[in-house]
């Protein structure tokens, strides 16, 4: 089944391989990041934070992103996925100076080229700022955003440790990247209940939430989001993976879902939690009975809900309808 992704970090899509192959070639000791397994080792969130970016640190070039991003579309397009938007970091790309910015994004964009025309998966990318980076380190990610913005950077974001600050401390970027036309969205309700999605709702103005799971704790919200038509960017086995939710069966979309909130399905970090978009949809089969029709229609929403042209949408929708028979 051909599938729609709107939730995806760059770096937390890095195959572990790929990282310890990057650190081998510098010379770099990545201490602490690998388990005995060779997987990312994490036990909670804030280690989660803390291992993502000891492993990016690997990461030190426009040509190194260029080699992650073919790396990270090869393994999408393998799981049918034809659209995705992935979260960039000026953070981790260039420091937030916005020169460097562009070098990095001009690099992943034609590594994005290629993986379009090699095997049919199209890229766009949302500037994401990092929350407990702060407020200021978050205004140099929205001026790269904003100096960028076009139909290939559709949209800018926040993730990071939603614990730290409030949403209204990030207010100035939002504004500064809604000025510039770029889409919105925030990562919000998965660390934080009803009142951090309603902040972040009423503050920074966004069309689509990151996770907002924990939505369900409040049926009101629940109601508002369905009546309001904001988007969930759902990721179910990253929050079972850090501990969000006990288990599937314990996850809140099927909920979501059946109270006509819009809700999508995306893997987040997919290597970091044992996750791919094909394992997602077996076990939502297996949870909550989901057929092909469901994941039709998630598709459908997750589509319309992408930051990217019309036109774009208009193509990639024949795609995901199944052919005639
Ligand atoms: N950055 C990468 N994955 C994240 C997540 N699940 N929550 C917040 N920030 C993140
Ligand atoms: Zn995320």
């Amino acid at each position: 089944m051909n599938k729609i992704e709107l939730h995806l970090h760059l770096e937390g899509a890095a195959p572990p391989a790929f990282i310890r192959g990057l650190a081998q070639e510098k010379g770099m000791r990545l201490d602490g990041v690998f388990d005995e397994n060779g997987h990312y080792a994490h036990t909670d969130f804030a280690h989660f934070l803390e291992v993502y970016e000891a492993a990016t640190a690997a990461l030190k070039t426009p040509e190194d992103y260029h080699r992650l991003t073919l790396a990270v579309l090869e393994e999408s397009a393998k799981h049918g996925v034809i659209y995705s938007e992935t979260f960039l970091s000026p953070d981790f790309c260039g420091g937030g100076d916005v020169a460097a910015w562009r070098e990095y994004l001009q690099a992943i964009q034609e590594a994005a080229d290629q993986a379009e025309r090699t095997h049919g998966i199209v890229l766009r990318g949302i500037v994401t700022c990092i929350r407990h980076f702060g407020p200021d380190q978050a205004k140099r990610a929205a001026l790269c955003a904003a100096e960028t913005a076009s139909d290939w950077l559709v949209g800018f974001g926040i993730a990071g440790a939603e614990t730290v600050g409030e949403p209204i401390d990030f207010a100035y970027s939002f504004d500064m990247a809604r000025e510039a036309d770029l889409h919105l969205t925030a990562h919000a309700g998965e660390w934080r209940g009803p009142k951090g999605i309603r902040d972040t709702i009423r503050d920074l103005r966004v069309e689509r939430i990151g996770h907002g799971v924990r939505a369900i704790e409040d049926p009101a919200l629940v109601d508002e989001l369905a009546e309001s038509e904001i988007v969930l960017e759902v990721c179910p086995g990253s929050n079972v993976a850090l501990g969000v939710y006990p288990d599937w069966a314990s996850h809140p979309i099927g909920k979501l879902y059946s109270a006509g909130v819009k809700v999508t399905v995306s893997t987040d970090d997919p290597p970091f939690f044992h996750t791919t978009m094909t394992h997602e949809y077996d076990r939502l089969a297996e949870t909550f009975g989901w057929d092909d029709g469901v994941f039709l229609e998630l598709n459908k929403t997750a589509l319309q809900a992408a930051f990217c042209r019309d036109d774009l949408k208009t193509d990639l929708m024949k795609r995901l309808e199944p052919p005639d028979v």
